[in-house]
């Protein structure tokens, strides 16, 4: 299928400054859309900017913080005032915290909802009016594998997918036929500093696994494509079956002993 229906968009990356979101925003301008830039870091998206640009594509920063319900709002309508309605919208932002739930401290849980969910969902109301009335949009969502097994030691973060993959489910069954497609991107662990966000890993784990490159060319073929599910890699997406087969065996943690095979057949620690 030929992507020219993409071409000049506009298209909004969360999470831009980092690991998926920064390989998406290059990818997207390499396909002719018009990119804005969103997190916190504006350092680095100026960075990504600068480069964008030299390669003759068009980007747009705007920090903000997607912790922060006005913070969203004003980025929408920046971006309307700038250069018009959002067409493609990749909602990516987001966070884990690795550990026991007994000590997860409330401010880090309230924030991982509001960036997970709340932001998400926030941004999908405040673009999808537009998307309805003009029966033309795009919006991916980036979930993870962990919303298709609910992990240990992450809970609150597969929670937070799971209800990406929901919500994303239920909206691309209410939109298919009005225009604008929903996609769900899972993926598998990506090296990224989402490790050094999550676990405190040194950067050096952080960078084993699928690169973000391979993750944002997953974003690309749901978008092209309009893919309601893309697995990255493609190996994950029998998981969600397994979870519901395999039940009685991962309540007593033979995923343990899988991620010890896995990681000993791709000779890590
Ligand atoms: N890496 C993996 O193994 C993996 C696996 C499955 C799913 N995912 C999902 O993939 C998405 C991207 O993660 P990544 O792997 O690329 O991790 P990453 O390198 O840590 O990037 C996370 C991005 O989210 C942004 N962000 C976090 N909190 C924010 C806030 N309050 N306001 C605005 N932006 C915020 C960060 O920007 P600032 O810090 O500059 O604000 C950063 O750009 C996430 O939704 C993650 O859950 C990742």
């Amino acid at each position: 299928m030929s992507d020219t229906h993409l071409q000049q968009r506009i298209a909004l990356i969360t999470g831009a400054s980092s690991g998926i979101g920064r390989a998406t925003a290059r990818l997207l301008s390499q396909h002719g859309l018009h990119v804005v830039l969103t997190a916190r870091r504006v350092a680095r998206l100026n960075d990504l900017a600068e480069e964008i640009r030299t390669q003759g594509g068009t980007a747009l920063v705007l920090p903000a913080d997607l912790a922060q319900a006005d913070s969203r709002i004003a980025l929408i309508r920046q971006i309307r005032e700038t250069w018009g309605p959002v067409e493609v919208l990749i909602n990516n932002a987001g966070f884990g915290w690795g550990g026991d739930v007994a000590s997860l401290p409330w401010e880090t849980a309230q924030a991982m909802i509001e960036v997970n969910i709340a932001a998400l969902v926030h941004l999908t109301t405040l673009v999808l009016p537009e998307m309805v009335a003009r029966r033309q949009g795009w919006i991916v969502n980036v979930a993870s594998i962990a919303g298709d097994m609910p992990t240990p030691r992450i809970a609150l973060y597969s929670a937070t997918k799971t209800f990406v993959q929901s919500f994303s489910e239920a909206l691309y069954r209410d939109l298919r036929r009005r225009g604008v497609h929903i996609s769900i991107v899972n993926p598998g662990p990506i090296a990224t500093e989402f490790g050094q966000v999550a676990y405190g890993w040194p950067e050096q784990k952080s960078r084993r696994g699928t690169t973000p490159d391979q993750a944002a060319q997953a974003v690309w073929w749901a978008l092209r494509r309009a893919r309601k599910r893309v697995y990255v890699p493609w190996y994950y997406r029998p998981l969600r079956w397994l979870n519901l087969t395999l039940e009685w065996a991962l309540d007593r943690g033979v995923h343990t002993h899988l991620r010890k095979w896995q990681h000993r057949l791709l000779g890590r620690q």
